[in-house]
């Protein structure tokens, strides 16, 4: 019987992992199962005990239980504690019981696009994060490791965008993590700009002068979806250098694959592939 893994959300039908997971394994010669288990919004732990109980070795969270896939964990590793949430489970099956542990992969999932695929630098660079929910959590210590000339984080909810600064100022005490309000935004301009809202997901836009987009800035859309979100369009029209947060799904599920497997897929690969699936479904009208 190959290990057992699986994705679980809800909702979960859309979820790239089993096909991202079922061509890493092909590629390292991994013998692995991988499956999509939708768990009702009330019911994630028994969800998961009913998984884990069945010999299964990892499982990857997604929406709405990250925060609750974290808490699930016995050992968390500091990236995990950081984000306050976890999007990788282990299940170690030893003598004396199941040993949980959770990971958060995102952070360096998208470190990794932007610095590997897309071949720009974090260092020295002005970042500009939109939003201050669970996903920009998620993301500002990786971000932070690769020490930033700043990071400015803009929400619509002020007083979010203050918690979620103080918490790294007080995880990483000589953090360069500072508030913008979105009319303040005018007067300032950033190298990288990342949309960590939910916006994209009802095709509006964060509030973000066409101005906050400096000269060859990247402006990268922690969404992925077959066209290119309002505020990639924005940014696209402001000349900056725009991404979708494809590449991010596949380097964060590289980082899950490493944590149950140790070994690293190639992503690269992995990533074209789906970028050219995406075009012919675009092609084909399907979503
Ligand atoms: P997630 O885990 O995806 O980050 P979340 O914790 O609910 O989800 O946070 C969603 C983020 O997107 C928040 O920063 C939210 O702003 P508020 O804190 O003001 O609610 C932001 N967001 C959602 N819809 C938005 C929109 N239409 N415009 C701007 N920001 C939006």
């Amino acid at each position: 019987m190959p290990d057992r893994y699986a994705v679980v959300g809800n909702p979960v039908g859309h979820s790239k992992s089993p096909e991202i997971h079922a061509a890493f394994a092909r590629e390292t010669g991994q013998e692995i199962s991988y499956e999509r288990i939708l768990a009702p919004v009330d019911a994630f732990v028994s969800t998961l005990d009913a998984f884990r109980n069945s010999g299964a070795a990892g499982a990857n969270v997604t929406l709405p239980f990250k925060v609750q896939a974290y808490q699930y964990a016995m050992h968390r590793t500091p990236r995990s504690v950081a984000a306050g949430a976890a999007n990788t489970l282990r299940f170690d099956h030893t003598a004396a019981g199941v040993q949980i542990s959770a990971d958060n992969t995102d952070g360096v999932g998208l470190v990794r696009d932007i610095c590997l695929n897309l071949g720009r630098a974090i260092t020295d660079q002005r970042v500009l994060i939109l939003g201050a929910g669970g996903a920009a959590r998620s993301v500002i210590g990786a971000l932070l490791d690769e020490r930033p000339a700043s990071i400015s984080i803009s929400n619509r909810t002020v007083s979010r965008a203050h918690d979620l600064a103080n918490r790294f100022k007080l995880i990483v005490p000589d953090a360069r993590v500072d508030v913008v309000e979105s009319r303040q935004l005018i007067a300032h301009e950033y190298d990288v700009v990342i949309n960590a809202t939910a916006a994209s997901l009802n095709e509006s836009l964060p509030l973000i002068p066409t101005s906050a987009f400096a000269e060859t800035c990247l402006a990268y859309d922690m969404m992925y979806g077959i066209s290119p979100t309002p505020f990639l369009l924005l940014a696209a029209n402001s000349g900056a250098v725009t991404s979708d947060g494809l590449g991010m799904l596949v380097e964060q599920a590289a980082e899950a694959f490493y944590c149950w497997r140790g070994i690293r897929p190639a992503t690269s690969p992995v990533i074209a592939a789906m970028r050219r699936q995406a075009h012919i479904a675009d092609r084909n009208g399907a979503t």
